[in-house]
């Protein structure tokens, strides 16, 4: 959840940052734009500051030369003439404060206009130092010289401007124009933009100031400065922008560009989010189609797997069915071979074709056994044991079978749980898949047999309907032969399935492996690729119990004449009879019962004791099971054997013999029947039926 909001929102993020570090980097272009503008324009003012005074003083100092000029070729001067020139050439440059005619002692002899300066007149300019320095420079120079910055006789600060006057190399005396400052400056710079501050330096001092002494502070940022020259006189001038200028000038532009690119940013990161979160939906449900292929490929395998089992159960019923009938003749016509051999001489065509006879029913009573046990309906036997001590003893055997050109390893895990099986079965099982195996490699390779413990989920389970979920121990037989196709792997677990040629292979190997297993609770796995090699586990749940001990093997009971009476309970009468004629044979008083009910019958009837009781597992009506119980309570101590070779499904249970319990399978010959009858004759302490009875069988 965290990672998919970090997911979303990091694009966004870094696309709103650009664009508002973009909208900033615009802004500050743009106001760095406005400032060189505002700096150009204020630039320009100054110039024109400079230029303006420049060439409005130059004028002015050259009205006073010319004046000079020509005075200087006159050799009498009038003073009034010289009044009403100066006075005239004034009328032009109303800036000037008065031009004075100063003789060479300094003394001002007369002064225009004379109404502002009557006061003038007379005065001693020589007593000031700065008038005299001027005055003096002038005389000696001969050129025109401007004084410093002075007190103006009427207030106020101003310039004069001194201008010797010779004639024939005699000094006649000066004419001196005064200038106020304040009032030449603001007649010069009248035309410069008012809406800039200026201000003029004449060294330390303000000579003028646009606002009359009362300017803002010069902004710094803006103020540009320009030096004025005339003559030997330098002024500093310095011009900025009033803050309503810069208001003026000031363009929104940058702030809009600011705003714009954050709402930019916002909307572009809004839009991206959109975009991302849209492409995380799409992602997202790509998986979820992606699961939902996958759960749906889960499902169709599944129900593969149900319809193969469906298919399996199908043709196990039809194999079970008939295996049992045939069972049943087959048992018949060996046993009437096995009497009639008895019957015969030790030589002869007769004794020849007798055994060709029973040779053919015990082939034939393997197929049976093997479709019984493919159609999960044969007898089990099973005890808790130990699955890697019975694959090393089954290992033990091997070497032999599997010849020299196959490597085997075996890899068996020492914590391996136990199971719950018929032991002679499975070691069937492990046969027929190592035969399996070394037929995939005619020319060598290499058989893994591995053991280990598997704890599975019911997802795990999907592919084998009926199995649960739970631990279980598992042996993997694996192989680097031919493999397998997908072809033939759904079919290998059918009866008479085989690839092999014609008489070697009879393809009920893997159907009795399948039923063996499936009937013990437990399923199996193949997987197989062809040119590389097949693997197939199979998986027995795993049991908390102990292993059971073998039983030890019956020591062979010594063949004797039998003198008890033994009750045969079986409902087909060919099997019953020849039953009858077996334990004739054997010596014993035989008591024959079509079903469970005549049994009881038999039993409460008879006075003398029935010593055993033959009895098949499944009958019309009552079962074995259930007769051994009524039987029991009947009369304490009756043994029991029983006889099958089938079971049903549903009865399970009664197709799984508790250890111990005494069972022949058919078809027998006289020889197995008396062999196990004697044995269970002969056994002593509890009795059998009782314990197998206790324990449910
Ligand atoms: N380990 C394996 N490698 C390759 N193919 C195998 C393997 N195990 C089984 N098969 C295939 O499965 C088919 C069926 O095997 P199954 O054991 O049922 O019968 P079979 O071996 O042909 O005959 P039978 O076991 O009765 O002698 C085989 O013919 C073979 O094609
Ligand atoms: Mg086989």
């Amino acid at each position: 959840m965290q990672r998919h909001v970090v997911d979303r929102l990091l694009l966004p993020a870094i696309f709103g940052l650009t664009t508002v570090i973009a909208a900033l980097i615009l802004w500050q272009l743009l106001l760095g734009h406005r400032r060189t503008e505002i700096q150009a324009a204020t630039k320009e003012q100054a110039l024109f500051v400079r230029t303006k005074t420049e060439s409005e003083l130059k004028a002015s100092i050259l009205l006073l030369e010319q004046l000079a000029g020509r005075w200087q070729g006159r050799g009498q001067r009038n003073e009034a003439d010289m009044q009403s020139d100066v006075a005239l050439a004034m009328s032009g440059y109303p800036s000037y404060q008065a031009i004075e005619w100063v003789d060479p002692s300094y003394h001002v002899l007369w002064v225009t206009p004379q109404s502002r300066n009557k006061s003038e007149r007379g005065s001693d300019l020589g007593a000031d130092d700065s008038r005299r320095t001027a005055l003096r420079a002038a005389q000696e120079t001969r050129n025109v010289v401007v004084t410093h910055p002075v007190n103006m006789r009427d207030g106020g600060r101003g310039l004069l401007v001194c201008v010797p006057v010779y004639s024939q190399e005699k000094l006649d005396g000066f004419l001196v124009g005064a200038f106020q400052y304040q009032d030449l400056l603001a007649s010069i710079l009248q035309d410069v933009a008012p809406d800039y501050w200026l201000e003029i330096y004449d060294g330390p001092e303000e000579i003028y100031s646009r606002a009359g002494g009362t300017t803002q502070p010069r902004d710094k940022k803006w103020v540009q400065a320009v030096d004025i020259q005339f003559q030997q006189i330098t002024w500093r001038a310095y011009a900025w922008p009033k803050p309503v200028t810069l208001a003026y000038t000031r363009s929104p532009l940058p702030q809009v560009a600011f705003v714009a690119g954050i709402l930019l940013a916002g909307l572009l990161a809004f839009a991206v989010y959109m975009a991302e979160t849209a492409q995380l939906r799409a992602k997202a449900l790509v998986k979820a189609n992606t699961n939902l292929e996958k759960e749906i490929a889960g499902r169709e395998q599944a129900e593969d797997a149900l319809r193969q089992a469906q298919k399996m159960e199908a043709v196990g019923r039809l194999a079970g069915g008939v295996a049992h009938d045939f069972n049943n003749l087959l048992m018949v016509i060996r046993g009437h071979a096995a009497l009639s051999l008895r019957n015969v001489g030790v030589n002869g065509a007769l004794r020849r074709e007798l055994d060709e006879i029973l040779q053919a029913t015990d082939r034939a009573s393997s197929f049976t056994r093997q479709l019984l046990a493919f159609s999960r309906k044969q007898v089990l036997q099973p005890r808790v044991l130990d699955l890697n001590a019975l694959t090393t003893q089954v290992a033990g055997m091997l070497p032999p079978v599997l010849g020299d050109d196959i490597k085997l390893t075996i890899d068996l895990d020492p914590h391996l749980g136990h199971v719950k099986a018929d032991a002679a079965l499975l070691e069937q099982v492990i046969m027929n898949l190592v035969f399996n195996a070394r037929d995939a490699m005619p020319d060598g390779g290499e058989l893994s047999i591995r053991s280990f413990n598997a704890e599975l989920s019911e997802s795990s389970l999907a592919n084998h309907p009926g199995a649960h979920a739970g631990p279980y121990a598992t042996l993997a037989i694996s192989d680097t032969g031919h493999g397998m196709s997908e072809e033939t792997q759904s079919h290998i677990f059918e009866p008479f399935f085989t690839t092999k040629d014609r008489g070697k292979g009879t393809g009920l190997g893997l159907a009795t492996v399948y039923g063996t297993i499936n009937q013990s609770g437990g399923f199996i796995s193949v997987s197989s690729k062809v040119g590389v090699g097949t693997a197939i586990k199979i998986f027995l749940p795993r049991v908390a119990e102990p292993v059971e001990l073998t039983e030890t093997p019956a020591v062979p009971v010594p063949t004797r004449k039998g003198d008890e009476t033994i009750l045969v309970v079986e409902d087909d009468d060919a099997v019953r009879r020849m039953t009858r004629e077996f334990l004739k044979i054997g010596g014993y008083t035989v008591l024959e019962a079509r079903s469970g009910a005549e049994a009881i019958q038999f039993v409460e009837r008879r006075e003398q004791p029935i010593d055993l009781v033959l009895t098949d597992v499944l009958m019309p009506g009552m079962k074995g099971r259930e007769l051994v119980e009524r039987l029991a309570k009947l009369r304490v101590g009756i043994k029991v054997l029983y006889m099958s070779a089938y079971t049903e499904d549903a009865a399970i249970n009664i197709g799984v013999l508790s250890p111990g319990t005494a069972f022949i399978e058919k078809p027998f010959s006289p020889d197995d029947l008396a062999n196990k009858v004697r044995e269970v004759l002969s056994a002593n302490g509890e009795n059998i039926s009782e314990k197998s009875f206790r324990r449910g069988i």
